[in-house]
C-alpha cells in the first residue's frame, strides 16, 4: 500500500512519516519547503531505517502532481501541506486562500484523474465557533473567524460537496486539538521560523535560553486557574491518529470528520509547571494582556475516533514535556533550516 504525504517534511507530517512506515506502508512525500528542510526527512530515514522517496514540488502545481501520480501507484494520500500561522493569516489573507485552498483544489483534480480517491485531510478545531459548549463534537456548529481557519472551514466544505457528487471517494477530515511534543529519539520535532506563537514551542525556548520569559495571555478566564485551557495532544499519538484513518479512509466511501484530542484540558500555567516539573529548566513567566481571538477554554470530545477509527491518545502531559525538552535540548536551532543539503535518495 502506498501513501503520498503532502507537507511531509513538516511537524506533523515528518512523525506521520515514521507511523506509517512503522505500521508497513510504504510512503512518498512531496513538499516545498516552504515551512521545512529535507533534513528532517533524513532524520525520519534515521529513526526508522527506510530511504524515503521524495519531491520537491508545489502542492498547487498540477503538472508536477501529474508527474508525481504517473510515476508511482498511489493508493491514498495525506494532505498535511499549506500555512498554519493564524497571526500571518490575517495580515496576508490572499496567501493563505491561495495556497491552502488552490494544494487542495490541484490535489483533488489530479487524484481523480489517476484514479485515487481515498484522502486524509488536516482540518484543526479552529474550525469549530467560538459559542460551542465544551467539549466539541463533530456535529457542533462550524465557523472560523481568522482566513487560517476559514480556509480549513472552506475546504472541508469544498471535500463534503467532492463526496456528495462522486459516492467513490473516501475523505476524513481530521480536526487537530493542540499538537505538541516530539519522537521520542529527540530527531524529529517542531522547528518554527522566528518567535514561536504556540505555547509549548515558547516555553521550551525559554527553557533552552532563547527567549528571556513566557507571556502568559490572560489570567481572568474562567478556567481552573484564570489561563486559557487547551487540549494539547502529543503529536505520536496524533501521526498513529492518521495510520487509523489511513485505513479508514482505503475502505470506506464518503465524507466524516473526526476530532483528534485527548478530551482533556491543560490551562497555560499548568503546562508551564508541568514543563518545570518534568525537566527540572526554569521557565519564568510574567501575566500578560489576552491574546485577541482566544477562548477561555477548547477540548474535544473524541469520542468518535475511537468508534470508528478505533484510535485514543495514550500519552499524558508529563510525556508531551519531557518530549518536547528532548527535541529542544538537543535541537536548539531545531534543524538549523538548510534546504541546499542534499541527503535525499
Ligand atoms: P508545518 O508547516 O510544519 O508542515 C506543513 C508542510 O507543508 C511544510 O513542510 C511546508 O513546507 C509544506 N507546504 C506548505 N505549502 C506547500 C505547498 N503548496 N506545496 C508543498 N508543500 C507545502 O505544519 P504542521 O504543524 O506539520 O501542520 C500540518 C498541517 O496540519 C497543516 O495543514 C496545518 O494547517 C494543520 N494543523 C496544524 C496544527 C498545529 O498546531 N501544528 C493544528 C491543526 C491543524
Ligand atoms: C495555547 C494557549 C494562549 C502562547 C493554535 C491555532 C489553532 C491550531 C493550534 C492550527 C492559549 C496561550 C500561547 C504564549 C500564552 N493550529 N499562550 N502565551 O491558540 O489554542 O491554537 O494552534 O490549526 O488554529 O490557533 O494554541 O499554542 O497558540 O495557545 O499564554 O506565548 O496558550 O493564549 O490559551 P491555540 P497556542
Amino acid at each position: 500500500m502506498s501513501i503520498l504525504i503532502t507537507g511531509g517534511a513538516g511537524y506533523i507530517g515528518s512523525h506521520t512519516c515514521v507511523e506509517l512506515i512503522s505500521a508497513g506502508y510504504d510512503i512518498l512525500v512531496v513538499d516545498n519547503f516552504s515551512n521545512s528542510c529535507a533534513e528532517s526527512l533524513r532524520r525520519v530515514e534515521q529513526i526508522t531505517g527506510k530511504s524515503i522517496k521524495f519531491y520537491e514540488a508545489d502542492v498547487c502545481d498540477k503538472s508536477a502532481l501529474r508527474i508525481i501520480f504517473s510515476e508511482n501507484n498511489i493508493d491514498a494520500v495525506i494532505h498535511f501541506a499549506g500555512y498554519k500561522a493564524v497571526g500571518e493569516s490575517v495580515e496576508k489573507p490572499m496567501m493563505y486562500y491561495e495556497n491552502n485552498l488552490m494544494s487542495t483544489v490541484s490535489l483533488i483534480d489530479v487524484m481523480e484523474k489517476y484514479g485515487v480517491r481515498n484522502l486524509v485531510f488536516s482540518s484543526s478545531a479552529t474550525v469549530y465557533a467560538g459559542d460551542n459548549p465544551m467539549p466539541l463534537t463533530e456535529d457542533m456548529k462550524l465557523g472560523a473567524i481568522n482566513p487560517y481557519g476559514k480556509t480549513k472551514l472552506f475546504i472541508e466544505e469544498i471535500l463534503r460537496d467532492l463526496c456528495s457528487a462522486k459516492d467513490n471517494w473516501c475523505v476524513a477530515l481530521l480536526r487537530y486539538f493542540n499538537p505538541i511534543g516530539a519522537h521520542k529519539s529527540g530527531l524529529i520535532g517542531e522547528s518554527p521560523k522566528g518567535i514561536p506563537n504556540n505555547l509549548m514551542p515558547y516555553i521550551s525556548q525559554v527553557a533552552v535560553g532563547k527567549l528571556q520569559r513566557l507571556n502568559v495571555f490572560g489570567d481572568d478566564y474562567d478556567t481552573r486557574d484564570g489561563t486559557g485551557s487547551r487540549d494539547y495532544i502529543h503529536v505520536v499519538d496524533l501521526a498513529k491518529g492518521h495510520v487509523k484513518a489511513i485505513q479508514w479512509a482505503i475502505n470506506n466511501t464518503g465524507c466524516e470528520a473526526f476530532n483528534l484530542g485527548t478530551g482533556k484540558g491543560t490551562t497555560v500555567l499548568e503546562l508551564r509547571n508541568a514543563f518545570v516539573q518534568v525537566t527540572g529548566m526554569d521557565v519564568p513567566y510574567a501575566i500578560a494582556p489576552r491574546r485577541a481571538g482566544d477562548l477561555a477554554e477548547v477540548y474535544a470530545l473524541p469520542a468518535k475516533a475511537k468508534d470508528v477509527l478505533g484510535w485514543e491518545a495514550e500519552l499524558d502531559i508529563s510525556r508531551m514535556c519531557e518530549d518536547a525538552w528532548r527535541w529542544q535540548s538537543n535541537n536548539p536551532m531545531g534543524y538549523e533550516i538548510d534546504n541546499t543539503i542534499d541527503i535525499l535518495k
